[in-house]
């Protein structure tokens, strides 16, 4: 049996409000300005250009969505769907105005239920080590800490690599290899 391609629709409907899709250029520049202003990026010294690129790029590798409430610019996500035997949520960032309604919650929830369609085997994700809030919201979804990566944006400022195992553990023959 094939299993199904995860993150390759162009627009996700998370409930009656939420959804994920494609957005503007202007709408990248203006994420990049919101997001430097708040932790983790400000605490780790991002520029806003730095995010404005990354947001603005085309990467046929990654899926990478706006976050819309009711149809106004919520937040952004960005999946790598192929990273080590399952997908690697690279960045999340809800808007603060939009934050503490459950819509980081829904997206780490499609983030696993995609990566489960596709039959992978795990789900990764990294949050700095002094982001209490969003490693809560991880490990309330079953990830666990993997390893700990050391100055890896910034000297002084550790990376906990956090992984969901979606497979039935001890048994070899669940899911594929990718
Ligand atoms: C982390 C983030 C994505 C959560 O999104 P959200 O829409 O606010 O999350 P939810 O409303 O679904 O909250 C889910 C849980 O996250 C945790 N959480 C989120 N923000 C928190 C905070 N400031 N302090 C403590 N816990 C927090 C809580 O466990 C919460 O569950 P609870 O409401 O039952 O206590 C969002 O706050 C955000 O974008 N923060 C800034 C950027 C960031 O840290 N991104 C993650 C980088 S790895």
């Amino acid at each position: 049996m094939t299993a199904a391609r995860a993150f390759c629709q162009d627009v996700y409907a998370l409930g009656a409000s939420v959804s994920l899709g494609p957005f503007e250029l202007d709408e990248a520049a203006s994420l990049g300005a919101a997001f430097v202003a708040i932790d983790p990026w400000q605490r780790l010294g991002f520029e806003a250009e730095r995010l404005q690129r990354f947001f603005a790029s085309q990467d046929p590798s990654a899926a990478r969505f706006a976050i819309r409430r009711d149809g106004q610019m919520a937040g952004f996500v960005c999946v790598n769907p192929t990273w080590l035997c399952g997908p690697y949520l690279h960045f999340l960032g809800v808007l603060p105005q939009f934050q503490g309604n459950g819509i980081g919650s829904a997206i780490v929830a499609w983030f696993v239920a995609e990566a489960q369609r596709a039959g992978d085997r795990n789900a990764w994700v990294c949050v700095s080590h002094f982001n209490s809030g969003a490693r809560a919201l991880y490990e309330a979804n079953g990830f666990v800490q993997a390893a700990t990566l050391q100055d890896l944006m910034q000297n002084g400022a550790a990376e906990i690599l956090l992984r969901k195992v979606l497979f039935v553990q001890g048994n070899a023959a669940q899911p594929s290899e990718k």
